[in-house]
């Protein structure tokens, strides 16, 4: 049985002062999830957040994560200092990294194994764009981003990963894939899993649907059989909205 895992991927909103408050007020209403629950601020907010949900079941996730253990790397992050601020996930291949700042499948390939290697888990996105849903390449292409983000991994690795289907046309704009589309697509990129690391470990992956999910439609794309949870944008910035679709 997988636990199923929703996360709040808060992307560049939230200064430390709002980030308190938002979380603040979440502690309470997600107290009794049945579910993994994780929250992903911006870089500046981790400290408070850690602070704030130290002893609490919510969990704390990064957005990015580098490959290099340290250096001449302006702007990033590495995963030994994300994981002594207490981050236990990190987003890597976000559909907006790879469309504005040049992340291709191999840097998301080295982002994973680096956050693998530093006890942090990976919460790795793929999926499509609208062009390429129109012209039926879907399968091809969430499959070929699954292998390539999961190349040179063990099974172990891979069976403690979460992958985020994300159609990169539902992300921000209120259309959700149908629960039916999320979950044959989920379907096949386990499938691909299975291709290359077995149906065993396959079958032990943990697959989010991301996309416009929200309280409204969360109940149902959660009891899809594949769909294992969500990576929740918009809907993470309220307290109210992100607790309901923890409660699913
Ligand atoms: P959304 O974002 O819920 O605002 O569509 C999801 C994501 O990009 O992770």
């Amino acid at each position: 049985m997988r636990k199923p895992i929703i996360a709040g991927n808060w992307k560049m909103n939230k200064t430390p002062e709002e980030a308190k408050e938002l979380v603040a007020a979440l502690i309470p209403l997600v107290k009794d999830a049945a579910c993994d629950v994780v929250v992903c601020p911006p870089f500046v907010d981790l400290c408070c957040v850690g602070n704030l949900i130290e002893g609490t079941n919510i969990r704390l996730g990064a957005q990015n994560v580098h490959w290099a253990e340290k250096g001449a790397f302006t702007g990033e992050i590495s995963a030994e200092m994300l994981k002594a601020r207490g981050v236990e996930f990190a987003i890597v291949g976000h559909s907006e990294r790879r469309q504005y700042f040049g992340e291709t499948d191999e840097t998301v390939n080295k982002r994973a194994l680096a956050a693998l290697n530093a006890g942090i888990t990976p919460i790795i996105c793929v999926g499509e764009s609208l062009e390429q849903r129109e012209s039926g390449v879907t399968d091809a292409i969430v499959s070929s981003q699954t292998v390539a983000a999961l190349n040179g991994m063990t099974n172990a690795q891979v069976e403690s990963l979460v992958i985020a289907y994300e159609p990169i046309w539902a992300i921000g704009t209120g259309k959700t894939a149908t629960k039916e589309d999320a979950n044959a697509t989920i379907g096949v990129i386990r499938r691909a899993i299975a291709g290359v690391f077995g149906e065993e470990t396959a079958e032990k992956v943990r697959i989010q649907y991301g996309g416009s999910m929200n309280p409204k439609n969360a109940g149902e794309l959660m009891a899809m059989p594949e769909i294992d949870g969500g990576l929740i944008g918009g809907a993470s910035l309220k307290a109210d909205d992100f607790s309901k679709v923890v409660h699913f």
